[in-house]
């Protein structure tokens, strides 16, 4: 463990732990877009600024990148710093205009306006809600390990879709890029047998149904890609089975084994 300083409050760190992470253990409040602890961070959105005072290169850096080290002392809403995060937010309401997270935050900020041109389409599969933050990229890419989707186009036309706009073909359907959007960006509807990633060029994936109650109730290929670490000798019973019915089965599978009425 370190000790390290924020706002002049003392606080212990794990070496290396990000200072965003650190602050916010310690009730320390930083706006950010782009964290999320089971990714690296990565710096995108530069909402989390932080000025060090001491113990590293002096200067305004990002807190989400920024490691904890013995003796660091950082500030988190000097002048200087609140007026960066202000310009931030008045790019980020001409980006993504239909953002709730970032008008609540504008707000706070007391930036009610934008001076850069609003990008606003009708048809923009991310509901002009995308801060192009690229957590649900790196979400696909390094937690799911399927690189479904990416950054396309380039300056001002650049947008988060699938290659070349057409429907993918290793989306697994996990909902994972919805699940970390800071905004909500991302449109997933389930319909009778199938999830259609609507944001996503309108991807459709099979959802798989229940064996035994019926339910569709997981992508297909997360239900492959999941069986493979079942048990091998109930991997035939479970497999098709919902997590309930899952959790039923084994129970009373547990029961009768109890009891010596199946083998085990
Ligand atoms: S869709 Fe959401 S997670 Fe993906 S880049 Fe845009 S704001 Fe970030
Ligand atoms: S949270 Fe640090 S740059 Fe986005």
């Amino acid at each position: 463990m370190v000790r390290v300083v924020i706002n002049g409050k003392v606080c212990e760190a794990e070496e290396g732990e990000s200072m965003l992470a650190v602050a916010r253990r310690e009730g320390i409040d930083i706006p950010a877009f782009c964290y999320d602890d089971a990714l690296e961070p990565y710096g995108a959105c530069r909402m989390c600024l932080v000025e060090v005072v001491k113990g590293a290169k002096k200067g305004i850096t990002t807190s989400c990148t920024l490691r904890a080290v013995d003796g660091l002392e950082i500030v988190t809403d000097t002048p200087e710093i609140i007026q960066h995060r202000k310009v931030i937010l008045e790019l980020y309401l001409a980006q993504a205009p239909m953002a709730e997270p970032v008008k609540e935050l504008a707000k706070k900020y007391g930036v009610s306006r934008t001076r850069f041109p609003k990008k606003i389409s009708p048809l923009d599969p991310l509901h002009n809600r995308c801060i192009l933050c690229g957590l649900c990229i790196r979400v696909c890419s390094e937690v799911m390990g399927v690189s479904a989707i990416n950054y396309i186009g380039r300056g001002q036309y650049t947008e988060i879709n699938t290659p070349f706009l057409e429907k993918s073909d290793v989306c697994m359907g996990c909902g994972a890029c919805a699940s970390v959007c800071p905004t909500s960006a991302i449109e997933i509807k389930d319909t009778e047998g199938v999830r259609v990633l609507t944001s996503w060029s309108n991807t459709e994936v099979e959802l798989k149904r229940c064996s035994v109650c019926g339910r569709y109730f997981a992508p297909q290929p997360m239900v492959e890609c999941a069986s493979g670490k079942i048990e091998p000798d109930i991997e035939d019973e479970l497999k098709d089975m919902c997590p309930d019915c899952r959790r039923k089965y084994i129970s009373k599978r547990t029961i009768l084994m109890t009891r010596g009425e199946v083998e085990r």
